[in-house]
């Protein structure tokens, strides 16, 4: 009895009753959420999102900088998106004389704008299902996973070129639902993005690392770009003759705020999900390979912080990295607290057990008998790889001087017939990627993490899954400090000034000299390892597993048609645009222990510590709050609201996406989710699944009444 009552549990909390909060939809299918979106109070229809034929929404909605999202908020293609978005940018543009993170920067003209060469914004201008053409050819059951693949590949290709050939558009098509459907997606690509307006990182990161994926917060996580397109409307890289962008739509902005309850949307770019693996790796992910991650990582930013805390100089140049690190270390203990509380594993193993007997109900679904001790099988094989994978990119790759080095690698194979143009080329860069590496590099870090990951490394990978490396320092050295001290002093990677000295002096014959610096000659090391012995048999099995997994998300769908016919499976993010749609509110993230859904300016100042980074406030944010100088941007209780979460599943890459109300009014900016509901890419609880958004009253505000960046408030279109 018990038992039944499990498995129909799972059917429910997994399949039967997709909650509306779960789901990131593809827009251009968006017909068949929209009864379910009016009845939980919509005032839009889905045409107004998505049309291929009119202006909507979709108009609005940019990828940016190949990571996050962004809105056009203005007809002058004014760019919201969030504050650790164009945070390498912010940082890119700061200098200690000029230090935009630290104070923030607003154009006061568009004469003030600065250029960002090499960040984009990209616009979706429509997509098409193309399944049928890229599967034409393949015969499911009598075709080798090899044959079906090349199939699918050269109609990729040819489908590809001929679209190519017919749009100014750049094409790409993505494979949906594992392999089982495929869309084609012209996109419309802006190159010359301006950097118009950021806060000060007290207030657009203020909690930092510390409240980084934790509810409550209050952080003014957004920062303003701008588009500019040639004076014929074209997008073209910067140039001086560009003007600012006029969009199709623009997303107006409403100062009502949310209340409990309220309908909202979120469109933007997620990039992965995995809502339907089988358990065996949900495990392996979980269980395993994210704790690995986490206490390397961990133990690298312990150093990091050593270091920071002591010198202002080091904190900026190590902020970026640090973000870098910190943001998969803690998401990923979420995850796994997140997976062992909720019973994940188990929940997923019944549900493999299920669907396992499902399959033996019919002759049909011969294909589906064998998968999950398929799965068991190969993750197995995998996970020694999996780690070998993990170990090398924690720990030696985190080793700058290694990979700095590692940009000389074809300059280190130059000959006397190598020609003098392609040597003046090689050093050029060179020379450029050393001027990027030293303006953030502290050696004194370097080293220490050197010595700790290298330890790690030994301790922790068995033979067979060893670089030469790591063997010769057992071997020859007393211990790992003794390797890494002669490294340093040998090494000319860790010196600007050796390094430039060595290009501008540089000619074919001392080549063999650069091959044999031993910063180089460990990072060959370890890549040449992981090439030889790991690289290939992962890719291998990943692709065994990618094919298996094709099967299974078949196999789930044809489950779900028939258990639940009504409602329909969403494909898991692809870094493609979705809409997802969930209600603002609260919720109980442990016994006792109920959260508001939304924070204001009081916490700030409750928070606030000018001894501790993370929490300083400035005077000028401290005496808008003591004088309640909030302008029309306060909510009707007469406070400032500063962020609030809402029931919508997104991802990573949703980071800037418009939060928008019933009436597709702007109303905040996503920027996070609760750590409680991490595991939300690879399992949905709508319980606890929550995501993070700054209110756009506390962005006006700090523009406007903070900043005075007024010009910027009378481009939008805002909706008292
Ligand atoms: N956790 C958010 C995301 O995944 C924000 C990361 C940046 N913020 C930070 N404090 N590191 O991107
Ligand atoms: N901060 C994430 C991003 O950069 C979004 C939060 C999430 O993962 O949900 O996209």
């Amino acid at each position: 009895m018990k038992k039944i009552l499990l498995s129909l549990f799972v059917t429910t909390s997994l399949f039967l009753n997709l909650r509306a909060d779960e789901g990131m939809w593809i827009p251009m299918l968006l017909q068949n959420n929209e009864q379910e979106m009016q009845e939980m109070g919509m005032n839009i229809s889905v045409e107004d999102i998505y049309s291929i034929n009119n202006s909507s929404m979709k108009d609005a909605v940019v990828l940016f900088g190949g990571g996050c999202t962004g809105e056009i908020v203005s007809d002058k293609g004014l760019l919201f998106t969030n504050h650790h978005c164009g945070f390498d940018w912010i940082q890119y543009h700061s200098t200690v004389e000029h230090d935009y993170l630290t104070n923030g920067f607003w154009a006061m003209s568009f004469e003030e704008e600065l250029p960002c060469p090499g960040l984009t914004a990209v616009m979706l201008k429509k997509m098409e299902d193309v399944t049928a053409r890229v599967l034409e050819g393949v015969d499911e059951r009598n075709m080798s996973a090899e044959e079906r693949s090349e199939i699918v590949k050269n109609n990729i290709k040819k489908i590809k070129e001929e679209a190519e050939a017919n749009t100014d558009y750049e094409v790409e098509i993505k494979s949906f639902y594992h392999g089982n459907q495929y869309y084609m997606i012209y996109n419309e690509v802006f190159k010359d993005v301006r950097m118009v307006g950021t806060p000060p990182s007290n207030i657009g990161k203020f909690g930092g690392d510390t409240d980084n994926w934790v509810w409550p917060r209050h952080t003014g996580d957004f920062s303003i770009f701008r588009i500019y397109v040639s004076p014929d409307g074209k997008a073209v890289e910067y140039s001086e003759d560009n003007m600012p962008y006029k969009p199709n739509y623009h997303f107006p902005i409403s100062l009502k705020g949310v209340e409990e309850g309220d309908f909202t949307f979120v469109f933007g770019y997620p990039a992965r999900t995995n809502e339907y693996l089988p358990s065996v790796a949900v495990d392996q992910e979980a269980n395993v390979i994210y704790p690995v991650s986490v206490d390397l990582r961990g133990k690298i930013l312990d150093i990091y912080n050593k270091y920071q805390e002591k010198d202002p100089k080091v904190r900026i140049q190590y902020a970026s990295k640090h973000a870098g690190l910190g943001n998969g270390w803690k998401k990923w203990m979420g995850v796994t607290e997140g997976i062992n509380n909720f019973k994940g594993v188990e929940k997923k193993h019944a549900f493999d057990k299920q669907f396992t007997k499902w399959a033996y109900q019919s002759r049909a679904r011969g294909a589906y008998l064998e998968l999950i001790k398929e799965f068991e099988k190969l993750y197995a094989e995998y996970e020694p790889y999996r780690l070998a994978t993990t170990y090398l990119s924690e720990t030696a790759l985190q080793i700058e001087v290694l990979t700095f080095a590692a940009n000389f690698n074809r300059l280190s194979k130059v000959t006397k017939d190598t020609p003098q143009e392609e040597i003046d080329k090689l050093v050029a860069n060179a020379k450029e990627a050393a001027k990027v590496f030293f303006k953030d590099y502290h050696q004194p870090i370097d080293e220490e993490v050197a010595a700790m990951v290298l330890q790690e490394y030994i301790n922790n990978q068995p033979a067979d899954f060893r670089p030469e490396l790591l063997n010769t320092i057992v071997e020859k050295y007393d211990n790992v400090q003794a390797y890494v001290d002669e490294l340093f002093a040998k090494t000319m990677f860790a010196s600007e000034e050796n390094v430039n000295k060595f290009l501008d002096e540089f000619k074919p014959s001392k080549a063999k000299k650069l091959a044999k610096d031993p910063a180089l000659m460990a990072y060959n090391n370890v890549m040449d390892f992981y090439f030889d012995n790991v690289r290939n048999k992962s890719v291998e099995l990943n692709g065994q597993i990618a094919e298996l997994q094709r099967v299974f998300m078949r196999g789930q769908m044809e489950f779900h048609a028939e258990q639940n016919p009504d409602k329909m499976m969403y494909p898991d993010a692809n870094f493609t645009l979705r809409v997802t749609y969930g209600k603002v509110g609260g919720f109980s993230p442990r016994d006792a222990v109920r959260y508001k859904h939304f924070t204001t300016l009081d916490g700030i100042m409750q928070k606030e510590n000018p001894d501790i980074y993370d929490y300083v406030v400035t005077d000028r944010l401290r005496e808008l709050y003591e004088n309640k100088d909030y302008g029309r941007y306060a909510d009707k209780d007469g406070s400032m609201h500063v962020a609030f979460i809402a029931g919508n599943h997104t991802t990573g890459g949703n980071s800037g996406s418009p939060i928008l109300n019933a009436d597709g009014h702007l109303l905040g900016l996503n920027f996070d989710r609760t750590w409680e509901g991490t595991m939300s890419d690879l399992i949905y609880d709508p319980s606890i699944c929550k995501n993070i958004s700054v209110d756009v009253r506390y962005v006006l505000f700090i523009i406007d009444k903070y900043a005075g960046a007024t010009r910027l408030i009378e481009e939008m279109t805002i909706v008292e």
